[in-house]
């Protein structure tokens, strides 16, 4: 009897390890020959000033509105702030429409910034090619953007992302690998420039090198901005300890739109994503306007018209990388309930300069006093996905925590950026593609179920039967 027992609990204990190996995630051991982790030389022409007098350089345009019909677009002048404005139409050359815009500059230490124009470029039509033109005369440059499709609940839309890029020959690898992704609007998610590596005079100026590398893609599409650790530049010893300045000079957010009272977190809604950016460095405790505002645009998604839920911050909050390891614990331990609650598809973080997703699991249920203190599967939860691994000049962090926690699906410290490919209300394919010399190789892929509308056959009936009889009952719960 008791050998049987004995036989039962090794059964037992084999089929557990079994299923453990089965459910193991993958840490990639992959090495990538990489280029050397130092920054593009300022006088490279990567980095080239486009010429002319006063002409614009440093292009970039964001949403400029709550729903895609806006874009803000920016540029900086050497010489003079004006002209302000942009000259725009649906066809090439042809330029109907004027919008004005405002230039301001500031100084940083002893360096004195260019004109920085930001210029709203409002009512335009969906799923339009416009053109625009900015500057005069034989300075003038033109560029082109595409609108989103409307706000609907099956309209497709691509999103790349993008984190700490820095701009270093890896940078310049990344960029160029997005820009054949056929991406159309890149989720950045935070430290932009690395130009708080540099000193004194030299910081502006690593910045406007910084405008210059992203314009070749930034002028064309939307980047969606949030800002990281790198965007603060604390810096009593030059008496700059103003947070954000320089971010905020020159990278404007639509905040005001989404009822935000402050750039550095807002949302926006785009074909049928809605898309929360939040500030890691910001207060966000209860109480805090971050928090406050919040608890409010959450209410504010409306799932049958923005099926897809998309976060955006710059430290992860699952990590297990020893890079930063445990810093996303106190935004963790303020916002996971309400991720949870609202079913957040998918949360997108940077700084670590690795790749890293987890498997769909919370850790909601500790207190001070409860045992509860280890992640679980959880179906409601989002996926997280650290992409901090743009390029830039501190390197990759390579060391991972061993052996890889159950929470982790897939980790790896190589080059890359992600793309975020919605194909309709139930399904988005998700692909990380590593710089691999030259080449754009996918490594990690998979396909997102809605968190809303996708997750189980039985979810889709109840919702069918819920547009059948949606006009009599209110608030049926699906889960
Ligand atoms: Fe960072």
């Amino acid at each position: 009897m008791e050998s049987m027992l004995l036989q039962l609990i090794v059964t037992l204990f084999v089929f557990v390890s079994f299923l453990n190996k089965g459910n193991a995630g993958i840490t990639s051991t992959f090495i990538r020959s990489e280029w050397p982790s130092i920054d593009i030389p300022i006088d490279n022409e990567e980095f080239a000033v486009p010429k002319g007098h006063n002409a614009p350089q440093q292009v970039h345009i964001t949403q400029g509105d709550y729903d895609g019909k806006a874009v803000i677009i920016s540029w900086i002048t050497a010489d003079a702030p004006e002209p302000s404005k942009v000259v725009y139409g649906t066809s090439e050359k042809t330029y109907e429409f004027t919008a004005e815009g405002r230039a301001s500059n500031y100084t940083f230490h002893k360096y004195k910034s260019g004109y920085i124009h930001h210029c709203l470029v409002g009512g335009l039509q969906y799923n339009t090619k416009y053109y625009y033109k900015i500057g005069s005369g034989d300075s003038a440059r033109e560029f082109w953007f595409k609108t989103p499709p409307k706000i609907d609940l099956d309209s497709p839309y691509k999103f790349g992302i993008i984190g700490d890029l820095g701009q270093t020959y890896n940078s310049l690898s990344t960029l160029q690998h997005y820009m054949q992704s056929g991406a159309e609007a890149v989720l950045f998610v935070g430290d932009l420039s690395y130009a708080d590596r540099y000193r004194y005079n030299d910081v502006g100026l690593r910045w406007d090198t910084w405008g210059r590398f992203v314009e070749r893609s930034a002028a064309y599409q939307p980047w969606i901005w949030s800002a990281g650790n790198h965007e603060i530049e604390y810096f009593p010893y030059m008496g700059e300890v103003t947070p954000f300045r320089s971010f905020l000079e020159r990278y404007a957010t639509p905040y005001l739109a989404s009822k935000s009272s402050n750039p550095l977190w807002y949302a926006i809604r785009r074909a049928s994503a809605h898309i929360i950016v939040l500030s890691s460095y910001s207060p966000f405790v209860k109480y805090t306007p971050q928090w406050e505002w919040l608890r409010e645009e959450l209410k504010r998604v409306d799932r049958e018209k923005t099926p897809w839920l998309i976060v955006l911050m710059h430290i992860p909050l699952y990590n297990s990388n020893e890079a930063h390891y445990m810093e996303g614990e106190s935004m963790r331990a303020v916002f996971e309930s309400w991720f949870v609650h609202y079913k957040v598809d998918v949360v997108f973080a940077g700084h670590v300069h690795a790749y890293e997703r987890s498997y769909r699991v919370s850790n909601i249920h500790y207190n001070i006093t409860s045992g509860d203190r280890y992640p679980v599967p959880d179906k409601a939860a989002p996926v997280y996905i650290t992409v901090g691994d743009g390029g830039n000049q501190e390197g990759l962090a390579g060391r991972f925590t061993d052996p890889q926690p159950d929470y982790s699906a897939f980790r790896e410290a190589s080059y890359g950026h992600s793309t975020f490919e919605i194909k309709n209300r139930t399904h988005a394919f998700y692909h990380w593609n590593r710089n691999d010399d030259g080449k754009k190789s996918p490594t990690d892929s998979f396909v997102l179920h809605n968190q809303y509308w996708g997750s189980s056959l039985r979810r889709r009936k109840l919702k069918k039967r819920h547009n059948l009889i949606r006009s009599t009952v209110d608030g049926i719960s699906f889960d």
